[in-house]
């Protein structure tokens, strides 16, 4: 690469601004991290930018917002020694050099300034440790000290230091590690991985906030199964979800062995991805099965049984998010119906399908149903061919009877054609169970297809069963 490469990942007027406004203060300043490491690796030119200034980070923040236009405000977080500031899309973070450990969320105090070498020593790995110079004299020079240009040509995670000091300086690295390694399908360093399982345990004291960061980035990546088979063999997995470890490995009774749902669920995390960026969707996926440690039965004349799995399963998704301190909003809610409905659309692929059956679906999934029947698609993991058409022409079978069942029927929002009011009036009713047990009828005759959707058919069925409750 030629010296002009690096001038051109600078090139936004916002740069010269910032060179200048260091060159008032006196102060080197350097655009360091993930924006060279991207613009190296060609992802584009990343809106979040990280300037290390060898001095205060939060002077030359403030020097810099005071001479753009607009003076954008500067948010100063005095512990961290960092300062940001937003400039249209672009995000700038300042920060002093350091000789001591980069500690973004650490709750102490920044002691001691160090020079920009001490300032990469103790950043995480060398693809991340490269700073372009944003200094008069060597304008877009790469400082590269740990030759991380060469680790990104050879796709590989490595830490600058020992790895054993990189790592304990800030324990989530060991995810950050496989978070990149799964992002950018690099190769994590021997002596790195071996590191990390040695240190696995201390990711007990990262907050479950920054774990689930990481987690979500590894589940958005393009395969995100690189990740969850390096957090399995690095050990960490347990630490962090080990709902998703106890599905690991293969029992044999009598002759009788069932899949690992363990490495089932990794393939199943990968086939949704190619058809979703639905970060939930991919959630669901990669906990569809997490019920089937805790229901795992062997029974003599039939082999292994997973009996009520979804359901026991959905109850793990609340139990688990609150661990993770994930939210408890609609989108848990979502994970845990996808997870409790995940088998449903299978049963009809297997069997013949009938147009009752596809209503029940269409109406308990309602506006889901396309998700779930992308997530049962992903399911198919079979490497039976025969069985895999099979199951595969069933869905589309399914798919087709989803549409024409709603076009006639339009089950999926069901709005009931009789009111619970029109009921009390026609029977000259007080609010009472009747009510409820006409209104369920309604709804049963019209998903069992015994009558259509439509007012006059309802009318006349509620008749026919006020009738009958000798109403
Ligand atoms: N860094 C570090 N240790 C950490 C977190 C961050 O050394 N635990 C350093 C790395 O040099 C990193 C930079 O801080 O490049 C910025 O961190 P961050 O914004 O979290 O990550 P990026 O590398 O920018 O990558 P991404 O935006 O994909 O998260």
């Amino acid at each position: 690469m030629t010296q002009q490469n690096y001038k051109d990942a600078i090139k936004d007027p916002i740069f010269l601004t910032i060179t200048e406004a260091a060159a008032e203060l006196n102060v080197a300043c350097y655009v360091i991290g993930g924006f060279v490491r991207d613009f190296l690796l060609k992802r584009g030119t990343p809106k979040d930018i990280d300037i290390v200034a060898v001095g205060s980070g939060i002077e030359l923040a403030q020097k810099v917002a005071s001479k753009l236009p607009k003076k954008p405000k500067v948010s100063v977080f005095k512990n961290f020694g960092t300062a940001m500031l937003k400039y249209g899309d672009l995000e700038l973070e300042f920060v002093g050099a350091r000789k001591e450990s980069y500690h973004r969320d650490s709750r102490n105090p920044i002691v001691e300034n160090g020079t920009l070498e001490d300032d990469q020593n103790r950043r995480d790995f060398t693809i991340n440790a490269m700073a372009i110079s944003l200094n008069k004299e060597n304008y877009g020079d790469l400082i590269d000290p740990f030759n991380g240009i060469a680790d990104l040509e050879s796709k590989t995670i490595k830490t600058p230091l020992e790895p054993g000091i990189t790592y304990s300086d800030d324990p989530l690295r060991m995810m950050r590690a496989i978070r990149f390694a799964t992002q950018l399908q690099f190769k994590i360093e021997d002596n790195s991985f071996a590191s990390i399982l040695n240190n696995k345990e201390r990711i007990k004291i990262i907050s479950k906030e920054r774990i689930v960061d990481e987690i979500n980035k590894i589940m958005s990546s393009e395969k995100p199964s690189i990740g969850f088979a390096l957090l399995h063999k690095s050990e960490l997995l347990p630490f962090i979800l080990p709902e998703l470890s106890a599905l690991q490995g293969i029992e044999e009774v009598e002759g009788h062995k069932h899949k690992d749902n363990f490495w089932h669920t990794l393939e199943v995390v990968d086939n949704i991805s190619v058809h979703t960026e639905n970060l939930w969707l991919r959630w669901a996926a990669l906990l569809h099965d997490i019920g089937k440690a805790p229901t795992k039965k062997f029974h003599k004349k039939i082999g292994w049984t997973f009996r009520g799995h979804e359901f026991v399963g959905s109850k793990m998704v609340y139990k688990l998010f609150k661990r993770l301190r994930m939210p408890l909003n609609d989108k848990m809610k979502y994970v845990q119906k996808m997870v409790l409905m995940s088998s449903r659309p299978i049963v009809l692929s297997e069997d013949f399908v009938t147009d009752s059956a596809v209503r029940r679906l269409v109406f308990d999934a309602g506006e889901n149903i396309e998700d779930l029947m992308t997530l049962c698609e992903a399911d198919i993991t079979t490497k039976n061919t025969k069985k895999q058409r099979k199951y595969q022409n069933n869905f589309k079978l399914v798919r087709q009877k989803i549409v024409e069942v709603e076009e006639r029927d339009h089950v999926r929002n069901f709005q009931p054609p009789i009111t619970g009011e029109q009921i009390m009036q026609t029977f000259n009713l007080k609010p009472s169970k009747e009510i409820g047990i006409l209104k369920d009828a309604i709804k049963e005759a019209i998903l069992e297809g015994t009558i259509p959707n439509e007012y006059d058919a309802a009318y006349n069925f509620m008749l026919q069963k006020g009738k009958e409750l000798g109403l």
